[in-house]
């Protein structure tokens, strides 16, 4: 019965209804209710024959299905479209989703639920419009669809159809009573996320309807969203049409101009100056009742310069393109607010323009200046120490010199970034703990990167002495891979992954000046990963020890002249001198092995069994259980 299940899907799927009838012929009523409700799994897709045959569009199907055997039209499965996995779709939803008007209306007869919605209430009528099919959305609202309800987001129909640029749609949703001005979750509007995305007809549209000018969650009005995104001619409209103070006209068009200066896509620095200058005009534009802006104190990072105040300043600086990109990021810093999630992408891409051109000072100014924004906004900042130890690795191998105090400061950064992923992992939720893991180990690793960088740089004895106070910092925190590997035992390991982009022209494991900054940094020597092995157990199974014979010989020096244990066993009561997997790491480790009477005492006092608890000195029962 399953496999012959699993044809009747197949013919559904493919539309072979002849297949299907022949499939369905002589059976009884029980049997063809089971073939008909028989969920397939199938490429990451649950459903069932009618729901497959929506989904494919397949109407001659979907009318056998419904007319000779009067299947279930309410049946949910889970469907992918673009990309996106949907759970609790109805054989509507997904007719409506992939645009197949004719199953619509067969459905729709047969008495389908307009309003069934998804597992994230997403209803038919929803679907119909994210993919601008008015001619469905017409239909399902002639049949009583609910053009109100929104998703788990409140995301109504009418914002999706006005993000995705459905302008037919977006003015029969306004016909038929859709609110203009109902807010999703993040406080958002249609008018929103219109403006956002550029569709100025529908901008047009929604203003016409009394779409009102509000903030969202971010405290950004439509006109600055358009304006944050440069889309100067939503600007420009919503500029002539909708009330607005000459205080928002001027910060509007100041960020238009400003988000010119230093965005991938729009970067247009004739638009930046035209904009700035308009803004300006309306500043002075009254003499006696200047409208003065309320600058930032100069920053750093962006050459110390302080705003333009007047169109003389502004004009003598109309050629120089360096200018124009700092005034740029100060004016969006000034209107946005530091802690503006928005603020900085545009400095971080300055940044790696600087990069490009090998300017990277400049680079690394306005990337820590992006990160300790970033940091104080509480953001995750994973990506951004990585994108340092990158340029910093490339520095490296250029042989450009790397100084001590952004080491230091991105080490920092570091520091409490581990900190806060370590806090996340303990927080999270069970299906979000796998992320949380991942990205707090990747941010160990970055920090291990940068202690590598670290030894490369040229610097004076106070500057290292700072930095290895970050390091440390970090090792007093003790942070632990999934398998319970300490710093000490990722620096030593062949399996630490390095990152391909420039860091790994830099950083190797093991690593050898790694470990021997993290011992002189109280690293723990004897620490134990959850096999119960040592540092000591990881190296001697490393595998190039004649070709990099080197940093072996360095690594197992260093560990045992830091009081390694060379016969500490681990779970399966293996010394490191039981795991070396050859000679060569078994003849340094002999050679190495300075067995102390204290040592061979606890071997014996172990190997026989003789109890010692309570009979020794409370310090010396931790060093037995070592043995
Ligand atoms: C769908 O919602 C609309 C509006 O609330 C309502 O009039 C209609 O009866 C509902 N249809 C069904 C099948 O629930």
């Amino acid at each position: 019965m399953d496999s012959l299940a699993g044809y009747v899907y197949k013919a559904a799927a493919e539309g072979r209804v002849l297949t299907l009838a022949a499939l369905l012929l002589n059976h009884s009523e029980a049997e063809t209710r089971y073939l008909l409700s028989y969920v397939t799994h199938l490429a990451g897709q649950r459903s069932t024959p009618l729901i497959i045959a929506s989904r494919n569009g397949h109407d001659k199907v979907v009318r056998l299905l419904l007319d000779h055997y009067r299947v279930d039209t309410e049946q949910t499965g889970t469907v992918r479209f673009d990309g996106y996995v949907i759970d609790g779709a109805t054989a509507l939803w997904c007719s409506a989703g992939a645009g197949h008007f004719e199953v619509v209306r067969q459905l729709v007869c047969h008495q389908a639920n307009v309003n069934h919605t998804t597992v994230t209430n997403s209803t038919p009528l929803r679907a119909a419009c994210f993919d601008g099919r008015l001619d469905i959305v017409k239909y399902l609202v002639e049949h009583q669809a609910n053009i109100g309800i929104a998703n788990k987001y409140d995301n109504t129909c009418l914002m999706i159809a006005a993000y995705k640029g459905h302008t037919d749609v977006v003015g029969f949703l306004l016909e038929h009573g859709a609110d203009p001005n109902a807010k999703a979750h993040c406080g958002a509007t249609a008018l929103h996320f219109a403006a956002e995305a550029g569709h100025l007809d529908i901008v047009k549209e929604l203003v016409r309807c009394q779409a009102a000018m509000v903030v969202n969650g971010h405290g950004m009005t439509p006109l600055k969203v358009a304006a944050e995104s440069c889309k100067a001619d939503v600007v420009e409209l919503l500029l002539l049409h909708a009330e607005c103070d000459p205080h928002s006209r001027i910060e509007a068009l100041e960020l238009l101009g400003a988000s010119f200066a230093n965005d991938r896509e729009n970067y247009d620095i004739l638009k930046t100056y035209h904009y700035l200058y308009l803004a300006m005009l309306e500043r002075h534009r009254d003499l006696g009742t200047l409208i003065a802006k309320e600058l930032l104190p100069p920053i750093e990072a962006y050459g110390g310069r302080s705003e333009c105040r007047t169109p003389q300043e502004l004009e003598a600086i109309r050629a120089d393109r360096n200018a124009l990109h700092m005034e740029g990021l100060m004016v969006r810093e000034r209107i946005l607010g530091s802690d503006n999630i928005d603020v900085s992408h545009p400095i971080i891409y300055r940044g790696a323009v600087y990069a490009d051109n090998m300017e990277f000072d400049q680079c690394i100014k306005l990337w820590l200046h992006a990160l300790l924004l970033r940091q104080k906004g509480n953001r995750n900042t994973h990506k951004d120490l990585l994108r340092f130890a990158q340029v910093f690795s490339q520095m490296v191998h250029l042989k450009e010199p790397v100084g001590a105090e952004p080491v230091k400061q991105v080490l920092h950064c570091s520091v409490l970034e581990i900190q806060r992923s370590m806090a996340r992992v303990e927080a999270a939720p069970e299906a979000e703990l796998h992320t949380a893991m991942d990205n707090y180990e990747s941010n160990v690793f970055t920090f291990l990167y940068l202690v590598c960088i670290s030894t490369k740089t040229v610097c004076g004895e106070e500057e290292r002495a700072r930095i290895n106070k970050q390091i440390y910092n970090l090792i007093q925190l003790d942070p632990r891979s999934r398998e319970g590997s300490s710093l000490l035992h990722l620096a030593i390991s062949s399996s630490t992954p390095v990152d391909d982009f420039h860091t790994n022209d830099v950083c190797t494991f093991p690593n050898a000046q790694v470990t021997k900054l993290l011992l002189d940094c109280g690293a723990q020597v004897n620490a134990v990963d959850h096999e119960g092995n040592s540092p000591l157990h990881i190296i001697v199974q490393y595998n190039r020890p004649i070709s990099d014979f080197l940093t072996l010989h360095a690594i197992i020096i260093s560990l045992v002249e830091a009081g390694a244990h060379t016969d500490m066993t681990n779970k399966q009561k293996k010394t490191p001198l039981d795991k070396s997997t050859t000679g060569v790491s078994e003849i340094l480790l002999k050679t190495q092995m300075k067995m102390s009477l204290k040592c061979l005492a606890s071997r014996a006092v172990r190997q026989h069994q003789i109890t010692y608890r309570n009979q020794i000195p409370k310090t010396l029962e931790e060093f037995v259980e070592f043995h």
